[in-house]
């Protein structure tokens, strides 16, 4: 199924839940973790304000890497490369139902050239999955987040720390809190253990567990390992489920236009 119908779908159910039609399970917390009062300044929330089903109209993470310059995942903004100024970054905003912080337009949208979907029972598994948003105007007044080298390391149990607006849990499609969560890297071998020829260690790397874990609308944001930013939240088999982590794009191997 396209992504946009996927998420009008996941959306659909939101409006069910925040009208009272449904009843949310219990949350358990990003999955594991939990909420940051103060964003990173680095930190984006990306959305449109057409996508109004969900509070300040977010739907991916990016991460500020130059003033002009916000990386994200290729999934979350590949359908709009058409009409990239409906897209706005959004800093500072820990909460999405306030308006605080800053939102800029994105002027424009760098998708991976060989960004291309697949599928594994059922989830679209996502390849090359990163994108650069240009912004329209340069954000001078926040640090950037330095982006992991081409010679940078995944390696298996360290700490990475992921952040997101995302759902708490498979069934929990309400949450508009900035949540993170320090999660241990995963060997590439597990991963393909678990994902097979879906995964591909030249450009993913997988972490989290059971624990910990990013979850639906997390896309696009960071995992940050020895404070650089060395993956984008990209795809998985549900969320926090045993013996399936999460699927994070590797940036150590991508040459991405910042300049
Ligand atoms: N594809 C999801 C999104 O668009 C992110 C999924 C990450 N899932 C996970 N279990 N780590 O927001």
């Amino acid at each position: 199924m396209p992504l946009f119908l996927r998420r009008l779908a996941t959306v659909a159910s939101a409006a069910l839940l925040s009208a009272g039609l449904v009843s949310a399970p219990a949350a358990h917390a990003v999955v594991g973790g939990g909420t940051v009062a103060v964003p990173p300044p680095w930190l984006a929330a990306i959305g449109t304000p057409a996508f109004f089903i969900r509070p300040s109209g977010q739907f991916c993470g990016g991460a500020l890497v130059a003033p002009t310059k916000v990386v994200t995942a290729a999934h979350c903004v590949d359908f709009l490369r058409a009409v990239p100024n409906l897209l706005a970054a959004t800093f500072g905003r820990a909460d999405l139902s306030k308006k605080d912080g800053e939102s800029v337009q994105v002027k424009s949208i760098w998708v991976q050239p060989n960004f291309r979907e697949t599928e594994f029972k059922g989830e679209t598994v996502e390849h090359h999955d990163v994108a650069v948003l240009t912004l329209s105007r340069p954000v001078l007044d926040r640090v950037t987040v330095p982006l992991i080298d081409r010679a940078g390391q995944y390696p298996p149990g360290a700490p990475a720390q992921v952040y997101g607006w995302g759902t708490t849990s498979e069934t929990d499609l309400v949450n508009d809190r900035l949540r993170g969560a320090t999660i241990p890297l995963v060997a590439d071998a597990r991963c393909s253990a678990a994902y097979g020829d879906s995964f591909d260690h030249r450009d993913m790397v997988c972490a989290g567990s059971t624990h910990g874990d990013t979850c639906q609308f997390d896309s696009g944001g960071p995992l940050i390992v020895q404070g650089r930013l060395a993956g984008v939240t990209s795809w998985a088999y549900g969320c926090a489920r045993e013996g399936y982590p999460g699927v994070y794009t590797r940036l150590a191997p991508f040459t991405l236009p910042l300049a």
